[in-house]
C-alpha cells in the first residue's frame, strides 16, 4: 500500500504504538466499495507486520460518518457463476482484522450502518461519539448482513436486540447502543480522537504478550463450553509463567517504578 495520501480510499498511518486506519471516502459517507475492500485488508496487514504497532484503530474520515455501509452504487447482478464467486470472496475483506493478533478499536462518529457496523463489530472495542447512529439496513435492500453482522451482533448484545436491529433495519442512537452493550464508551464528538488515543495508549503500555493471550482467551473461549474455556485460560495463563515481562512487572512493583515491557 502507498504512503498515506488524501486520495486513497483507505489511509494508513502509524503514530507511536498505534496504527490508524481511516476509511477515506467522506463524499460517499465512507461507503465500502471495491477499493476499500482491497485496501483495508492491506492496511491491517501492514499494522500487523509493524513491530512498533501495538494497537490498531479504525475510523472514518469527514464529519458525517464512520461508514454508511456497503456501496449500494456498486450493487450488481452477477453475470456468471465465476463472477458470483468473486463477489462472494469480496465479502471476506474483514478477515485479516478478524484474525489479527493485535487488539483493535473502532472510533465511531456519525453513521455506522451495514458493513460499517460489521467492521465496528469485528474490532475488539467500540468507542462512540454522541452523534453516532447504528443500524443494519440490509433487509430493506433485499439482502442480509454478509460480513459477520448476523453472528457477531447477537454474540455481543444478545439474540433479542440483535434480531430487533437485523429484522427491522431500524437505526438506534448512541444511548441505546450503550445501553445494549454495542459500544463500551460514549464521549463528545470533539473528544473522540483524544479518548481513543488515550485508551489505545493504555493498552499499548500493557505487557504485549499478556494482552495478546488475554484476547485469545476471550475470543477463542467465547464459543467453548465453560469447562473447555477454563482449560484454555489455564493453558494460556501457564504459558505466561515463563515470560520475562511478568518478572519485569514484579520487579518494577518492588522498585516502585514503571515496568519496561519487551513483549517476551
Ligand atoms: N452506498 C453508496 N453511496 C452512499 C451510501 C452507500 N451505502 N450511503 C451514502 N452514500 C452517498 C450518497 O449517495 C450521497 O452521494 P451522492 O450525493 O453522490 O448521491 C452521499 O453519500 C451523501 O449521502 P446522502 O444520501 O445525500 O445523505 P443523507 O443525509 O440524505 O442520507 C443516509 C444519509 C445514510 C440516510 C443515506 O445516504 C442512505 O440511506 N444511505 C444508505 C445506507 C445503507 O442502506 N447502507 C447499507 C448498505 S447494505
Amino acid at each position: 500500500m502507498n504512503e498515506p495520501s488524501d486520495s486513497t480510499a483507505v489511509r494508513y498511518e502509524r503514530q507511536g504504538a498505534v496504527g490508524w486506519i481511516t476509511l477515506n471516502r467522506p463524499q460517499s459517507l465512507n461507503a465500502v466499495n471495491s477499493e476499500i475492500r482491497e485496501l483495508f485488508p492491506r492496511a491491517v496487514e501492514r499494522a500487523e507486520a509493524d513491530p512498533e504497532v501495538r494497537v490498531i484503530v479504525v475510523r472514518g474520515a469527514g464529519e458525517r460518518a464512520f461508514c454508511a455501509g456497503a456501496d449500494i452504487k456498486e450493487f450488481q447482478a452477477p453475470e456468471s457463476v465465476v463472477q458470483a464467486r468473486q463477489l462472494r470472496a469480496h465479502m471476506h475483506w474483514l478477515r485479516p482484522l478478524d484474525s489479527a493478533l493485535k487488539p483493535s478499536l473502532a472510533a465511531i462518529h456519525g453513521l455506522c450502518l451495514g458493513a460499517g457496523l460489521e467492521l465496528a463489530l469485528t474490532c475488539d472495542i467500540r468507542v462512540a461519539a454522541h452523534d453516532a447512529q447504528f443500524g443494519l439496513p440490509e433487509v430493506g435492500l433485499g439482502i442480509i448482513p454478509g460480513s459477520g453482522g448476523t453472528q457477531r451482533l447477537s454474540r455481543l448484545v444478545g439474540l433479542g436486540h440483535a434480531l430487533h436491529l437485523i429484522l427491522s433495519g431500524e437505526r438506534i442512537d448512541v444511548e441505546e447502543a450503550y445501553r445494549i452493550g454495542l459500544v463500551s464508551r460514549v464521549v463528545r464528538g470533539s473528544q473522540l480522537t483524544a479518548e481513543v488515543e488515550r485508551l489505545a495508549g493504555v493498552i499499548a503500555g500493557r505487557a504485549p504478550l499478556a494482552v495478546a493471550l488475554a484476547r485469545e482467551a476471550v475470543h477463542r473461549g467465547y464459543d467453548l463450553p465453560l469447562a473447555d474455556g477454563l482449560r484454555l485460560e489455564a493453558d494460556l495463563a501457564s504459558l505466561l509463567l515463563t515470560s520475562e515481562d511478568r518478572l519485569e512487572a514484579a520487579a518494577a512493583f518492588r522498585e516502585k517504578r514503571r515496568p519496561f515491557f519487551k513483549g517476551r
